[in-house]
């Protein structure tokens, strides 16, 4: 269990943020399949938010039935973050939290996400003026540095903990990294020694072995799950009842056909046709990873021209599956 100033996490399993996934439909998802302590709003411009945009609010509304939730934010202005920090509050988030780990371009050129790692000064700045701000708890999430030569996640680190900060996740890869190679969790095992408030481990839990092996090797407090939740949203529960001592159970196909059309419904009726589409192609291929002929069901999906169409072959290629089964069974 993790204490987020008096909010409690059990288990200390987080739902990464992730831009274009982690959205309301995909965190009811989570959320109710269980085993999962926050899950993760995708990363929210403080701008945006400040500024009122209307699409800005759409993405930041959630149901009371995701707590507890985390709203993320990102940006480099201190006034406009503070700003931003205080309308999360106010709709009612259970955490605050700031994007110091984000290597996208667009993200970096305005000095947000990852570049604050460059700028200690400025990160600290944020941190303070956004803790004396909010009285839900903050937390941080960034990467080990830079590059391999500016590696200051210790720094950052102690910075979030000298300012009142609840709990900070590292991504244990650097920016440059983006996603290449392997998360070094050696240096969340590193951060863990240096801080007295909990530290969440992030970068490459795939499987709920991960998830254990991650804590026992580094000590880390919680473990946060990003791409490996889009393959199987069970992580969650699974990695749960391991850390239980109870068994584990593996989704039927029964299971996997429920939850993928109950997403896309989920998402179809809430998202504009092209936008809808674009987003069951996505969630298509994880969820039909390692099931029979889903490679097929992959390259079909391509072509199909509509939403109605894109339900109707899901439905009738994981029928077709079930029915494969009980007859072989
Ligand atoms: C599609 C995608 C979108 C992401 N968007 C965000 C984001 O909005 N905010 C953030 O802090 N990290 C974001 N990340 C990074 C993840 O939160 C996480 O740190 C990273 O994927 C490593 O964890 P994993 O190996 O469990 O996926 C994103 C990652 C992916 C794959």
């Amino acid at each position: 269990m993790v204490h987020l100033g008096p909010l409690r996490i059990d288990p200390p399993l987080w739902l990464a943020p992730m831009a274009g996934v982690t959205d309301r439909d995909f965190r009811l998802l989570v959320r109710r399949i269980g085993g999962v302590g926050v899950v993760s709003m995708e990363f929210i411009s403080s701008k945006a938010i400040v500024q009122g945009n209307q699409r800005t609010r759409e993405l930041m509304y959630f149901s009371p039935e995701e707590r507890p939730l985390a709203i993320q934010i990102y940006g480099s202005d201190v006034a406009t973050m503070r700003e931003a920090a205080l309308v999360v509050e106010e709709l009612g988030a259970d955490v605050c939290d700031i994007n110091m780990g984000c290597p996208a371009n667009k993200v970096l050129k305005g000095c947000a996400g990852a570049a604050l790692m460059g700028d200690l000064k400025l990160a600290e700045s944020i941190v303070r003026t956004v803790r004396d701000a909010i009285s839900i708890p903050l937390t941080v999430k960034f990467r080990l540095g830079l590059d391999d030569c500016r590696r200051n996640y210790l720094d950052l680190g102690r910075i979030c903990e000298a300012n009142g900060v609840a709990a900070v996740a590292l991504h244990a890869r650097t920016a440059r990294q983006m996603f290449t190679g392997e998360a070094d969790w050696s240096h969340l095992a590193h951060l863990k020694e240096a801080l007295s408030i909990p530290v969440i481990g992030n970068g490459d839990v795939r499987e709920p072995e991960d998830a254990l092996r991650m804590m026992a090797e580094t000590g880390c407090d919680g473990v946060m799950v990003g791409r490996g939740a889009t393959r199987n949203p069970w992580i969650f529960r699974q990695t749960a009842a391991r850390m239980a001592g109870s068994r584990m159970s593996e989704p039927t196909l029964a299971d996997r056909r429920d939850l993928i059309l109950e997403h896309f419904h989920m998402v179809a009726e809430r998202e504009a046709s092209t936008f809808a589409l674009h987003k069951l192609r996505k969630f298509t291929g994880w969820y039909t990873h390692g099931l029979p002929n889903g490679r097929k069901l992959r390259q079909a999906i391509n072509q199909l021209p509509d939403v109605e169409t894109f339900l109707v072959t899901v439905e009738s290629f994981l029928d077709t599956l079930l029915v494969e089964e009980e007859e072989a069974a």
